[in-house]
């Protein structure tokens, strides 16, 4: 059994161990820190040993209260004249003058025990629990013992990166208050004699008796019931002395505390072991908040979306490139205009029980692939169960294109699905043919008579700008005398005024006048250039049947007939769903074959021009190393100067030839599933839909292999992370 199969089981059990047991490593680590500060002012010097005990009033006053109710403990005060007993009876409890056995003048209200109260939450927390904190102490060493085989030291900043880097640079320091603990537990480490033992319990006033033959009493410092049925009585004077008291006899204890626990209370050293112990235990409050705090992040980033309960109007958005969402939203701002209690969410983020409970659900939905769902609403239908949206009513709106085979194929699956679980359309869908813009416009218009729902204006979402731009060079990427490739060029096209487009966005050009757009994805960025953009276009062509060559209509133009110096109308299209993280640290792994690493082009150059780039894996993919690697130089470029942190390579001139990037991520599968679940970067694949399924389904593969999952269990994570964005999917057909 290697560490790589076991690990997944550790991760999950220092997880769920750690987020169980916070409360309670919180209220020891914080009052463990507060007791640091002991050493540190010196609290554990021993009290006055000066005082005189008249020994022989002593015992008989003892004797006499003892008779009325057990004291709990008894300590000298007013340099001997007097004791402070502590009982339940409060007719026993308090002080007591020794020579005369009458009450004395109540003490001055002492100031408030701050050490005292701590250990008390530090030993039992408060309640008696000290079963409670011994399981804690056994399960946060196990914590910190474990935690450095989870994950490599390697800084990030994140919260992960800094629990990560705490528990691997303090290891030493962290350790040590729960092994001590541990052993304190065990009694490990206590010294040659063991404790007596009485046989009997023996009560406070009797062990001041037992104790007299041996023990000058007149330096009576304290006595407290302890354990095994012993007392525990302290003396000062000349030769200070702690002893037990057992039914039978008085035992002198010697030799001071045992190191375990002068390790634990940081008494070995003064003020500075004081001082290691309050950092041990600020290191480890770092790690007991960072833990948790890390989950519920990352779970708030999984249903970013988590939805009001009080909404009556949800607006879900199931779409590939982005069009369904903006619809989405628009049509939640017509009814938040219009008073309505609405939220607008992706689909692939709900369970269904979020459908439950709305008065209505309106769902805009789009198609992509041949007539399918778009990625990321994949799982939520294939987990429907029968039933699930039983007594949900819904709307859909349909986005497609007629050119193709399946018009609305997708809309059309999430209606049946919709339907077999249980849900009931409360008004036929509206289907939206090329730019939806007008036919939304009219399914809005039909919400006040079919559903009751107000809607005041229903402004279109704002238009998409139409950029002109200038191509200002194009160089072919692609080497065709050093092997049969696929005729790529890169096109640096510029605009005369700056524009708003990062990675990953889409350039939608029209080949003529009322053609269908076709898009493009966008290399650059305007962070690091407004007015630059870098596309990847691979010729569409072949010949037909007749044996003439034809081009693709749009990739024959950016690639053939437009020239060096031509000016270009197109519409520049967000695509946040495939842009890069936002915060320029988060790791991604980016998986692109042919054309499809466009959008993985200037990634680096925009995380750096961020500052603080993290991580960056780029695996490409083609058909003949020396003729098709697109880009070589400049993604080389990229890893010499650290933008990239990897870069592999596959390259197979025809199925079942060489090697394709779907091995490359098997035969790298450990490092590819490290990146995901303990760097926990972004995955993002790009290029053709045979390609892109592929890769899917060598991710799931991956944690088949290095996660221990079942093929099936595999298969719902990666639908999982699909849906939730961390696997992010641009498929070019
Ligand atoms: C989100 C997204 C991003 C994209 N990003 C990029 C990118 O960065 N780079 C890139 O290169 N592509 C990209 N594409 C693909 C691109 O949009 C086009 O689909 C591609 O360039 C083909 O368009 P075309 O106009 O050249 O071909 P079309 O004219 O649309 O032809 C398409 C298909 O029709 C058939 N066909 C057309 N004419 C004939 C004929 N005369 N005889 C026989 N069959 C024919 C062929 O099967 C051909 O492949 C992306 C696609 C999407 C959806
Ligand atoms: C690669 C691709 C495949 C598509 N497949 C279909 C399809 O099978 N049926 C259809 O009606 N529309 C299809 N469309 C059209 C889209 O559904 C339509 O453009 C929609 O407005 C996109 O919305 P979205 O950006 O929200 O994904 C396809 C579009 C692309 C780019």
């Amino acid at each position: 059994m290697s560490l790589a199969t076991v690990r997944p089981t550790l991760i999950a059990l220092h997880r769920w161990a750690g987020l169980i047991l916070a409360p309670v490593f919180l209220i020891v680590i914080l009052s463990g820190a507060v007791l640091s500060f002991r050493p540190i002012v010196g609290s554990f010097a021993p009290p006055p040993a000066a005082t005189t005990v008249d020994a022989g009033a002593l015992a008989p006053l003892v004797a006499r209260l003892s008779a009325t109710a057990p004291i709990t403990r008894l300590s000298v005060a007013d340099g001997g004249r007097a004791i402070d007993v502590g009982s339940a009876d409060p007719t026993v409890a308090g002080r007591w003058d020794v020579a005369g056995g009458t009450r004395a003048a109540a003490a001055p209200a002492a100031p408030i025990d701050v050490f005292g109260i701590a250990e008390q939450i530090h030993k039992q927390l408060l309640v008696g629990l000290g079963l409670v904190v011994e399981i804690a102490a056994w399960v946060m060493l196990g914590l910190v013992l474990v935690g450095p085989f989870l994950a490599w030291l390697r800084f990030r900043n994140t919260l992960m990166g800094w629990h990560t880097a705490i528990g691997w640079v303090l290891f030493p320091l962290v350790v040590l208050a729960p092994l001590s603990g541990v052993l304190m537990t065990l009694h490990v480490g206590e010294g040659g004699t063991p404790l007596p033992r009485a046989s009997r319990t023996v009560s406070v006033a009797e062990a001041l008796t037992i104790a007299a033959p041996k023990v000058d009493l007149s330096g009576f410092l304290e006595a407290r019931p302890f354990r095994g049925g012993t007392v525990m009585m302290r003396t000062g004077g000349a030769a200070p002395a702690t002893w037990v008291v057992t039914d039978a006899d008085a035992v002198r204890l010697t030799g001071g505390p045992s190191l375990v626990k002068q390790i634990h209370e940081g008494t070995w050293g003064g003020a500075g072991a004081g001082a290691l112990n309050l950092a041990a235990s600020l290191a480890l409050l770092a790690l007991a908040v960072s833990g948790p705090w890390s989950w519920l992040a990352r779970r708030r980033r999984d249903r970013a979306t988590a939805i009001a309960v009080d909404t009556d109007v949800l607006v879900v958005h199931a779409s590939q490139t982005g069009t369904a969402t903006r619809f989405a939203e628009a049509t939640g701002r017509a009814l938040a205009a219009s008073g309505e209690k609405v939220a607008v969410t992706p689909l692939g983020t709900l369970r269904p029980e979020d459908l439950q409970r709305r008065r209505i659900v309106l769902i805009l939905v789009s198609s992509t692939g041949d007539g399918e769902l778009p990625d990321t609403a994949r799982a939520f239908v294939e987990t429907l169960a029968p039933e699930a949206l039983a007594g949900v009513r819904c709307a859909v709106f349909a986005l497609g294109d007629r050119s193709y085979a399946h018009f609305c194929g997708g809309a059309e699956r999430l209606r049946t699905a919709l339907r077999v679980a249980g849900a009931e359309e409360a008004m036929p869908p509206v289907y939206a043919d090329g730019d939806p813009t007008s036919a939304w416009q009219s399914w809005l218009g039909d919400f006040d008579v079919r559903l009751g729902l107000k809607v005041a204006i229903a402004g279109a979402p704002a238009a998409e700008p139409r950029v002109r731009l200038t191509l200002v060079e194009r160089r072919r990427l692609d080497d065709p005398t050093k092997g049969e490739t696929r005729e790529t060029w890169g096109l640096t096209l510029d605009s005369d005024r700056p524009l708003t487009f990062r990675p990953g966005d889409l350039l939608r050009i029209a080949p003529e006048a009322g053609a269908r757009e076709r898009s493009y994805s966008i290399g650059t960025s305007s962070r690091v250039d407004p007015r630059r953009i870098v596309l990847t276009v691979a010729l569409d062509g072949g010949l037909d049947a007749t044996g003439q060559a034809w081009f693709g209509a749009a990739s024959g133009w950016l690639c053939r007939r437009l020239a060096v110096g031509d000016a270009l109308e197109a519409r520049l299209s967000a695509h946040p769903s495939f842009n890069p993280p936002e915060d320029p640290a988060r790791a991604i792994v980016m998986v692109g074959a042919g054309s499809g690493v466009a959008p993985f082009w200037g990634v680096a150059a925009e995380r750096r021009a961020a500052g603080r780039a993290g991580p960056a894996w780029l695996i490409f993919g083609n058909r003949v190393e020396a003729a098709d690697f697109l880009w070589k130089a400049h993604f080389e470029a990229a890893l010499a100067d650290g933008g990239l942190t990897r870069l592999d390579t596959a390259f197979s001139p025809e199925a079942g030839v060489g090697v394709r990037v779907q091995d490359r991520l098997r035969e790298q599968g450990a490092e590819v599933r490290r990146w995901l679940v303990e760097k926990d970067a972004i995955f993002y694949v790009c290029g053709r839909r045979a390609l892109v399924d592929g890769v899917l389904e060598a991710l799931a593969d991956v944690f088949v292999a290095h996660g221990g999952l079942t093929p099936a269990a595999a298969a719902t994570e990666i639908a999982r992370r699909v849906a939730a964005g961390s696997v992010r999917v641009d498929a070019f057909g």
